[in-house]
């Protein structure tokens, strides 16, 4: 039998023979005592392609992120972000857990930051509250957005936000684990985008498909300290240029084919929402993320993801009655005919 098209998620992508021979060649050395040129190498292009000084390594989005906020957050003080962020949803507490970090969230439609979202925000915002109430410091967004349907925040709409947080003095954090998928659907250049935070996360292992790693960048002071965290985290990696060269490899050739990934997706969620318009939004489809609303179909999400695997299409559930579908570099334009031909019987 074949394999399985594995829709689950973006993650799931193995490295190319291409992308092996890079890491194979790859210059190394201790990254540790910061002698991995590999590495170096890295986190200076992702740096300078986000306009920051400089850019950490990490071996997860998950360690990016929680560094990230850390740099901004001291604790007992406060994150606004919205209630389906990757930061508070899952990342299993590591906010409150590790950093004592307070977080209040807003309601996510659909990940988006539209001008009631931000009025919302700019009502939320408690800065120097004094000593009986939580203070506000920063204020975290994901672009795209994953849970939210991997929907692309204008670059508008983070200037506004840029605007509200300077006039109340709070920084930002931006979890762009996806925003290579955000530039290449808008256009946007990269560093605008990276300019409207303090902080920023970019993931490796995602669409770009490298088997692990992401990056933190900020300004050089920041990035000193979040280096000393991640060894305290026991994220102190040694000749690790076999893994950044992975990331260097999909700049340079996985970044522009994403356009593939996400009209890819806009196929596949056309062709279903033709069949099941109530289950498939297909034209909130933006990037790669096609969500499944199984509210009023007659199976539920743990159902269909029972089912479409027997038929092999591998499906995640992200609820009850919500499923989600990606593409990725591994699923071809034979993949998704094979998804439709399995999924449109089953919604
Ligand atoms: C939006 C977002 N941020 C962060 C992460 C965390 O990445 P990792 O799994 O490498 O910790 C993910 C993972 O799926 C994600 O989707």
């Amino acid at each position: 039998m074949s394999a399985p098209v594995d829709l689950r998620s973006d993650t799931v992508t193995a490295p190319t023979p291409a992308m092996r021979a890079a890491m194979a060649a790859a210059s190394v050395g201790d990254d540790v005592y910061g002698e991995d040129p590999t590495v170096n190498a890295l986190e200076t292009r992702v740096a300078g392609l986000l306009g920051h000084e400089a850019g950490l390594f990490t071996p997860t989005g998950s360690m990016a992120n929680q560094l990230g906020l850390r740099l901004l957050v001291r604790p007992g003080e406060e994150l606004l972000c919205d209630v389906d962020a990757h930061v508070v949803r899952a990342e299993l507490g590591a906010a409150g857990a590790l950093s004592g970090i307070t977080t209040r969230t807003w309601p996510a439609e659909r990940g988006q930051l539209d001008a009631g979202t931000l009025a919302r925000i700019e009502d939320m915002m408690r800065p120097d509250a004094g000593p009986y109430l939580v203070s506000t410091v920063a204020v975290a967004v994901e672009n795209t957005h994953n849970f939210g349907g991997g929907t692309v925040i204008p670059l508008e709409s983070l200037g506004r936000l840029r605007t509200l947080a300077d006039s109340a003095g709070l920084m930002l954090h931006l979890d762009g684990a996806r925003l290579w998928n955000a530039h290449v659907a808008s256009g946007v250049a990269l560093e605008a985008y990276g300019r409207c935070f303090e902080t920023v996360s970019v993931c490796l292992s995602k669409g770009l498909g490298a088997p692990v790693g992401s990056v933190l960048v900020a300004s050089a002071e920041r990035i000193a300290e979040a280096r000393v965290w991640r060894k305290r985290l026991g994220g102190g990696m040694r000749q690790v240029g076999v893994l950044a060269a992975a990331g260097l490899y999909a700049l340079d050739h996985h970044l522009e084919r994403l356009a593939e990934d996400h009209a890819r997706a806009r196929r596949l969620a056309g062709k279903l929402a033709a069949a099941a318009p109530a289950v498939v939004e297909a034209h909130h489809v933006a990037t790669n993320i096609v969500p499944l609303d199984l509210r009023s179909a007659s199976v539920d999400a743990p159902g269909l993801a029972t089912a479409a695997r027997e038929r092999g299409v591998l499906v995640s559930v992200l609820g009850a009655r919500r499923a989600r579908l990606v593409t990725h570099l591994d699923i071809d334009d034979a993949a998704i005919d094979r998804a439709v031909d399995v999924l449109t019987p089953l919604l």
